[in-house]
């Protein structure tokens, strides 16, 4: 089943002008689920129009948050009543398996729409009353057009935490979803049209970053915030690239996240929530807990409990119910991610379990990587350093409490954190100590959408969730009054 899969401008479905079009792949089995237009910088330009138009002209920015919420939770409806057929195209794209795609992915996008939608209905204003009858209060007003730019990972779960408060807040915005999954953000498109989304308040453009439509996003002078997850590197070029026209930045960047497990921790919860930080989503996951650090004392025990239960996790189709592990989302991110297992054992790692492909029956056709086990490492390693987003996972031992938060921030990146421990006070002495934006205790992957997200140092730049969504897609306006007294 191949599905056309064409861009979103100004309300309408349209093909790129240059008629150029790419195929998306389906890792399950390397064949093409989908013909999609591939958008220049010309169709980019098109788009950016359409959501120029829309804000500075039509009635999105201008309406009652009430009149805003209503539509937008019709967005959440539309997306919840087709979770089925959502579900399964996310999984086709990009291999996450449907267990995931139908339970988590999709009915949390819709939850994206409906919690900023609430938000943006009940945020509040300042007042300050200085002295002399000053009177100043602020106004929060929709920044303009925002460029929302996904990666693969969670395709249409990311696009949603980017559009939903976009929208809510009273921007318009060009959506632009990674080459890799066009498909779903094609069908929120579909949504939001039905739904009665004003034209031109969201628009998608598919197709390439440099020299492409990404790129172009973040050069068009129509453009005034730009809302990134992905790579570091391209982070870097991103902000290279919006420099001259000087936007509003928010990026979510890439980790290697610290998993600390100590010794007094609840085995059975830590074994349990580890192997879902390394494994959930084949291991393509930015906030994974990708570096297993473990007290000594429970090193060898935790490490034979963490093994048996990775090696238990079902590799398969990922539209199978039953699946846990899918495919890799291409061929090229596969090669990669077999590349460091070779790296990490030349370097000196112990291979516990995996190692390689899954090429059993019809595995063989696509992107499979059994969950791998790379112990006793150095954290200097590239295998400890550098993003695998696989389902590798480097495992080293340490001593002391302050050993593992030296270790933990021995990294470029800063996007999270976990520790498992019955001590309040390690808890909350390791959560203090760790330079990132989100640390987890006794849990992983848990999320409160009030609660700010990013990351610091190469893992991101601003925070996004509630108020911080507000800041990022509004302009603060103070107005001082002198009153007669
Ligand atoms: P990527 O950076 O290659 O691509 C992400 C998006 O940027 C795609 O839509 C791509 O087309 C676009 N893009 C690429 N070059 C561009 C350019 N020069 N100008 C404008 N747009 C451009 O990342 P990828 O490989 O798709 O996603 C995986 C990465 O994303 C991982 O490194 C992962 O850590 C990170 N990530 C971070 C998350 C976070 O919340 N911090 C969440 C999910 C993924
Ligand atoms: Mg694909």
């Amino acid at each position: 089943m191949t599905r056309q899969v064409r861009h979103f401008i100004g309300g309408e479905f349209v093909d790129s002008l240059s008629g150029a079009t790419f195929e998306s792949i389906s890792p399950i089995d390397n064949t093409v689920c989908a013909v999609v237009a591939e958008g220049g910088v010309e169709d980019a330009d098109r788009a950016i129009a359409a959501a120029r138009t829309a804000f500075d002209e039509g009635p999105w920015p201008r309406m009652a948050t009430a009149e805003r919420k209503a539509i937008l939770h019709r967005v959440a409806d539309g997306l919840e009543s087709r979770v089925d057929e959502i579900a399964e195209w996310e999984t086709r794209d990009m291999g996450k398996p449907i267990a995931e795609s139908s339970t988590k992915d999709v009915p949390r996008a819709a939850m994206n729409f409906r919690f900023f939608a609430d938000y943006a209905s009940i945020a509040e204003d300042q007042a300050f009353h200085g002295p002399h009858g000053l009177f100043t209060y602020t106004r929060r007003e929709p920044a303009g057009v925002a460029a929302l730019i996904s990666p693969w990972n969670f395709p249409l779960m990311l696009a949603t935490w980017k559009a939903g408060p976009a929208l809510a807040f009273g921007c318009t915005a060009v959506l632009k979803p990674a080459e890799q999954s066009p498909v779903t953000a094609s069908l929120l498109a579909e949504v939001c049209a039905e739904a009665g989304l004003p034209e031109g308040v969201l628009n998608v453009v598919q197709g390439f970053g440099p020299e492409a439509a990404g790129e172009r996003l973040t050069t068009s002078p129509g453009v005034d915030v730009i809302c990134f997850t992905g790579e570091s590197a391209t982070g870097q070029k991103i902000m290279a690239a919006a420099a001259p026209t000087l936007k509003k930045l928010s990026f979510e960047l890439g980790g290697k996240s610290p998993n600390i497990v100590m010794a007094d921790a609840d085995l059975d919860r830590a074994v349990a929530g580890s192997v879902e930080a390394a494994f959930r989503n084949q291991g393509e996951v930015c906030l994974a807990g990708s570096r297993l650090l473990v007290q000594r004392p429970v090193y060898d025990e935790f490490l034979a409990r963490f093994v048996a239960r990775a090696e238990d996790m079902t590799i398969g189709n990922p539209l199978d119910r039953s699946t846990r592990v899918g495919p890799l989302v291409t061929v090229e991110h596969m090669e990669k991610v077999l590349s460091y297992i070779d790296i990490g054992q030349n370097e000196g790692a112990k291979l516990l379990t995996g190692g390689s492909r899954v090429t059993a029956g019809d595995l063989a056709r696509g992107n499979y990587v059994a969950p791998t086990v790379l112990a006793d490492v150095d954290n200097s390693w590239r295998v400890s350093q550098e993003e695998i987003f696989g389902p590798v996972q480097v495992v080293m031992p340490f001593d002391t409490v302050e050993e593992a938060i030296a270790l933990a921030n021995g990294t470029r990146y800063g996007l999270a954190g976990v520790v498992w421990t019955s001590n309040l006070d390690t808890a909350h002495r390791v959560a203090a100590e760790v330079n990132c934006g989100t640390m987890w205790v006794n849990c992983w992957f848990m999320r409160d959408l009030r609660a700010p997200f990013g990351g610091t140092k190469d893992s991101g730049i601003g925070r996004e969730g509630g108020r911080y969504s507000e800041e990022l897609f509004t302009e603060a306006k103070s107005v001082m009054t002198q009153l007669a007294h």
